[in-house]
């Protein structure tokens, strides 16, 4: 078996072209959605994901606002830069890119964020709120994921999905999104870390495996069922003298073998993270209504 590519920048535009008609009503009352992106440091990866939701935000006439602080930015520095974007009233979302230079001031960072404009969906609120099934800005990548599968025909209700990875940005909210009654939700989630033991024999267990891991080489083809669905949200930059870059992106899956198993599988780059991308421009979107009122959705 050759496995279906799942072309996520194909569904990410669908999601866009959808947004077009909310985004057109909010331009007709004088709204032009915003999103405050803090970037701190120079981390490549992160300056690249942070151009790609510029470019995503001013492709769909949404207005970006980015504040670069460097490295070296005192907490302080950086909890000014949210409070700013917390008050200015152009600003719709914020989305503060991790992970930072320096780790210990993140939570504290997150939490700055007014739950009203937080379109990562990080802040304890929001988390707390999606748990609860109230209404939440969901996390970008476990929402994406979630709609991938559904509109690639590939409902989750009633599978067996394997998580591998519990971070507090995929794992665990996935879960989360994954076991909810309704629409999207309704299957059985398996989380496997770092501990857990004989990996593999959980793995082989799913009809949908979910590799979240930041590892490259997580899965291997003997770790996959024959028919699974594979969803590899890896990005992991690999050297590669061959490319100007000097690198290349690869997931947390072994593409070539694991294709050959899979009934379906998310190429890396071109799969989750254009989905990400596509979930946080909803978000603003969502935000950018709810705060300025009058939605008519
Ligand atoms: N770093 C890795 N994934 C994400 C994400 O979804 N949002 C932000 N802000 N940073 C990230």
């Amino acid at each position: 078996m050759t496995a279906r590519l799942l072309d996520g920048r194909e569904i990410a535009r669908q999601v866009q072209e959808e947004l077009k008609e909310r985004i057109a009503r909010l331009s007709g009352r004088g709204i032009v959605p915003g999103l405050g992106v803090v970037l701190v440091g120079d981390n490549p990866a992160s300056r690249s994901y942070v151009n790609a939701k510029e470019k995503a935000c001013a492709a769909l006439g949404l207005r970006s606002f980015a504040k670069h602080l460097p490295a070296a930015a005192s907490r302080e520095e950086v909890l000014d830069t949210v409070r700013r974007f917390n008050d200015d009233d152009e600003v719709d979302g914020i989305l503060v890119q991790l992970p930072l230079p320096d780790a210990t001031m993140e939570q504290a960072v997150l939490e700055t964020v007014g739950p009203d404009k937080d379109v990562d969906g990080f802040h304890p609120v929001n988390v707390g709120r999606m748990l609860l099934g109230l209404p939440a800005f969901w996390p970008c990548t476990p929402h994406g994921i979630v709609q991938l599968l559904l509109r690639s025909g590939y409902d989750p209700a009633g599978a067996h999905v394997v998580i591998v990875g519990r971070s507090h940005i995929v794992g665990r909210p996935l879960a989360n999104l994954l076991t909810r009654k309704g629409r999207g939700g309704d299957a059985t989630v398996t989380i496997c870390h770092t501990r857990t033991a004989d990996l593999a024999r959980h793995t082989r267990q799913a009809d949908i495996l979910v590799a979240a891991a930041g590892r490259p080489g997580t899965v291997t083809a003997e770790m996959v069922r024959e028919g699974a669905v594979v969803i590899d949200v890896g990005v992991n930059r690999v050297p590669d003298p061959s490319r100007p870059s000097g690198h290349r992106l690869v997931g947390d899956v072994d593409f070539d073998a694991v294709r050959e198993r899979a009934a379906a599988i998310t190429p890396v780059p071109g799969g989750v993270g254009p989905m990400t991308i596509a979930m946080l421009l909803r978000n603003t979107v969502e935000a950018a209504e709810r705060r300025r009122g009058g939605a008519g959705r």
